[in-house]
């Protein structure tokens, strides 16, 4: 049976790969739109190797050249935010968020409201409006399918029908490019070291994210949107080899786990085909070859980040939407070469501090406060870059 499939975000890391099993099962998807940032030419090679019905990117100025590009293939194009949105309104079964950042809002939102099956690989739309894309989820009756690995291996061994007997849900963590350093010697890193992922090869942004352990704690936030566990039940242990993705612990004491190689393939077939598994090219596990696995806690006083997460989930409201709409600055200046490595925490920090948190229930007050904390982590950026 063939499903209908959007790919948002499909030039990226994660949308690349879910491209790869569109081409690797002849027949079984057929490809309604696909979305990029800004680059053309990649978004139109895809759409055509693809045969996607509409391209969209969501630069404006990269409309004439999107149309170009497609120009005699019979695809449609659209420019702008609210093609993308359009992109996620098509009718497709399934729709793949895989969007960097709080850009994934709206379009995510638009293929909410017709109830597709969706799977999210952009997590910083549920970190800012996770309550209110859920709520809409249930009202629109839509599925959501987390792609993130860790995420994804909860989901696996989650018990659907009686979240109260799970008593923790257990993120690991590799841990990031610089687990064994001490703030000092983060100082002066290069972005292509912070890039440098021991484990995963991942886009720019979550890469980062990743070095300063601020993914893990979006990836709370997200779990705490996803899973009907209290936040106090949830935790994070550091696992290098990071060979299991996730665990749920139950009242038994039972601890149910995921495990795989480190290939987004598996989580993103998953939540492409679910309910049913599909083969997938990733290489297979071997324990024996692996020999060890580690674990440790995490440091929150080197990874200032997590704890500043951390607080921002427990603290609810529009709290974790700040902490992402700082942290996404932070970052691009970072890779912009404005700041170093150790301002991110610190930019995050001071926009917690400035921008007052409390209840948010639309999409358009999680859009303002967004707006609000970008304003105040840019005026951070400047101060420290001075
Ligand atoms: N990579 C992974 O293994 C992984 C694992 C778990 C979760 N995730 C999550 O998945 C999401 C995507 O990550 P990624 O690593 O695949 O990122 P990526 O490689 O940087 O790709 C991001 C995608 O989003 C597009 N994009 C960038 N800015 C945009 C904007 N303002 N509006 C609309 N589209 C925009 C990019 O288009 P252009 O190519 O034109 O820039 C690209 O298609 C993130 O939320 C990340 O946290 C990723």
């Amino acid at each position: 049976m063939t499903a209908s499939l959007t790919i948002l975000g499909a030039t990226g890391s994660v949308g690349s790969q879910a491209l790869d099993l569109v081409a690797r099962n002849p027949g079984r998807w057929r490809v309604e739109a696909i979305t990029a940032g800004s680059d053309v030419p990649a978004l139109a090679a895809a759409a055509v190797a693809c045969g996607a019905r509409f391209a969209a990117v969501a630069d404006p100025a990269r409309g004439a050249a999107m149309k170009d590009a497609l120009a005699g293939t019979g695809i449609e194009s659209g420019a702008g935010p609210e093609a993308l949105v359009e992109a996620a309104a098509r009718d497709a079964e399934v729709v793949i968020t895989a969007i960097v950042g709080a850009a994934g809002l709206a379009p995510t939102m638009a293929a909410v409201k017709r109830g597709a099956q969706i799977g999210i690989a952009n997590k910083e739309t549920l970190v800012c409006a996770g309550p209110v894309v859920t709520a809409a989820a249930r009202a629109h009756g839509a599925t959501l399918l987390p792609v993130d690995s860790e995420h994804n291996a909860i989901f696996q061994v989650f018990d659907h029908a009686r979240p109260d007997r799970v008593e923790k849900i257990i993120l690991t963590a590799s841990g990031g490019p610089f687990r064994t350093r001490s703030r000092a010697e983060m100082r002066g890193v290069s972005v292509a070291d912070a890039c440098k992922h021991p484990v995963w090869s991942m886009g720019a942004k979550i890469s980062i994210d990743s070095a300063t352990l601020m993914n893990k704690g979006l990836e709370l936030i997200e779990a705490a949107q996803l899973f009907p566990v209290p936040v106090e039940r949830l935790a994070v242990i550091v696992h290098p080899q990071s060979v299991i993705h996730s665990m749920a612990e139950y009242v038994d004491g039972s601890v149910l786990a995921q495990l795989g190689t480190p290939d987004m393939r598996i989580p993103i077939a998953y939540a492409m085909a679910w309910p049913e598994r599909i083969a997938t090219p990733a290489a297979r596990l071997n324990l024996a070859e692996i020999a060890r696995l580690e674990f440790e806690a995490p440091d929150l006083e080197r990874f200032p980040c997590l704890a500043l997460a951390w607080a921002a989930m427990r603290a609810g409201g529009s709290a974790p939407c700040i902490l992402n709409a700082a942290n996404e600055i932070a970052v691009a200046a970072f890779i912009a070469g404005k700041v170093g490595f150790l301002d991110i925490d610190a930019v995050v920090a001071a926009t917690l501090d400035h921008v007052p948190s409390g209840p948010v229930s639309t999409i358009e007050e999680v859009m303002a406060i967004d707006a609000a904390a970008r304003a105040a982590a840019m005026a951070a950026v400047e101060k420290r870059a001075a």
